[in-house]
């Protein structure tokens, strides 16, 4: 029995020691610890040793069941230390390697444009206002003198919502909202997105934006809307673009123009950019109409005024030379990445 213990011990000790592994480690301690393990059976056995053997062998058996898990146990710490270690050496960051880089957003070249279209105006002294997109048919016709049947509508084909709400054709809407509740000296801008019923071209677009100007104070006159824009379009295009004001008619302004810049690629002589003309047209202006100050509750025996309003769009596109309007709403960061 004694022999057998020993020689059982050291069976157990050597399988521990050749073990690989944590679950070939569980079916050792099964196979000798378990309740129907070899040492579990010879401690049953020890009725079958003489009585006065039986404290020796069961003492022999105890220390043999130490000296297992004790075995077993130093085993399972120097697996589990090198999985540890293992698991390390897998996950090592190395340091060294570039990091990611954020990926930083970018301003639209609408947006820089109206940034700069504003700044310029900030400089002069216009303060910077907003009007509602979904507007009354009167503040966006029936204020700027254009009353129903006016052929001027059919011009801009409208969105309407109901029969007297529409989306807002022009920012020229913005005017009366503002007239009516400032007393002037009045010297706004008034940005924002406008909407007309276009198909989708290189020119058009059915929800595009304008930046719409309004000036009204007393000795306001023609003079001072053609150095306005003739400063506006120095700052804009270069100090040497020229500025030329061609008549036009728009119902809310009198006398009315639009108005062409010299050509900043070819410097007027012609070329490619302005159609061989030289010119390029960027906006329209007038001085505001006697009766549209009136509707508004300004005198105009009191006051004069101008207004000017200017394509967002058309203003991103010509600075920045881009020859599609659609890139702009496509959102693809690879053009707009380049502004
Ligand atoms: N609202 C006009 C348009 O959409 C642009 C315009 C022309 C605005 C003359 C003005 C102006 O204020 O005086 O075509």
């Amino acid at each position: 029995m004694k022999e057998k213990l020993a020689e059982l011990r050291e069976k157990a000790l050597t399988q521990i020691g050749a073990s690989e592994g944590l679950e070939r480690l569980n079916d050792i301690r099964v196979a000798f610890l378990g309740k129907k393990g070899e040492l579990t059976s010879m401690l049953k056995s020890l009725k079958d040793v003489a009585p006065e053997e039986r404290p020796t062998v069961g003492q022999m058996v105890n220390e043999a069941r130490a000296a297992i898990e004790e075995k077993l146990e130093e085993r399972r710490r120097a697996f589990e230390k090198k999985f540890q270690e293992e698991k390390l050496k897998a996950e090592t960051i190395d340091v060294t390697l570039p990091a990611k880089k954020p990926l930083i957003g970018h301003r639209h070249p609408n947006t820089i444009a109206l940034e700069e279209v504003e700044r310029i105006f900030v400089g002069m002294g216009y303060e910077v206002v907003e009007g509602p997109e979904v507007e009354y048919d009167y503040y966006n016709f029936e204020a700027l003198n254009i009353p129903k049947n006016h052929p001027a509508r059919d011009e801009q084909d409208t969105f309407y919502i109901t029969d007297n709400i529409v989306l807002r054709t022009q920012t020229s809407s913005v005017q009366a909202h503002v007239m009516e509740h400032t007393k002037p000296p009045i010297r706004i801008i008034a940005p924002g997105r406008v909407f007309r019923s276009d198909e989708v071209d290189a020119t058009h677009s059915p929800s595009f934006h304008q930046i719409e100007g309004l000036v009204i104070d007393k000795h306001i006159t023609f003079s001072d809307l053609k150095g306005t824009l003739a400063e506006f379009a120095k700052e804009l295009f270069g100090e040497d673009t020229k500025v030329k004001f061609r008549p036009h008619h728009f119902p809310f302004t009198e006398p009315s123009a639009e108005v062409d810049v010299s050509c900043f690629k070819c410097k007027g002589k012609g070329c490619r950019f302005c159609k061989g003309s030289g010119w390029i047209e960027i906006l329209g202006c007038g001085m505001v109409h006697p009766k549209v100050l009136k509707m508004s509750g300004i005198d105009p025996e009191e006051y004069t005024g101008f207004a000017f309003g200017v394509g967002l769009e058309r203003i991103a596109l010509l600075k920045y030379e881009i020859d599609d309007m659609r890139l702009l709403y496509e959102n693809d960061m690879r053009f707009l990445k380049q502004f």
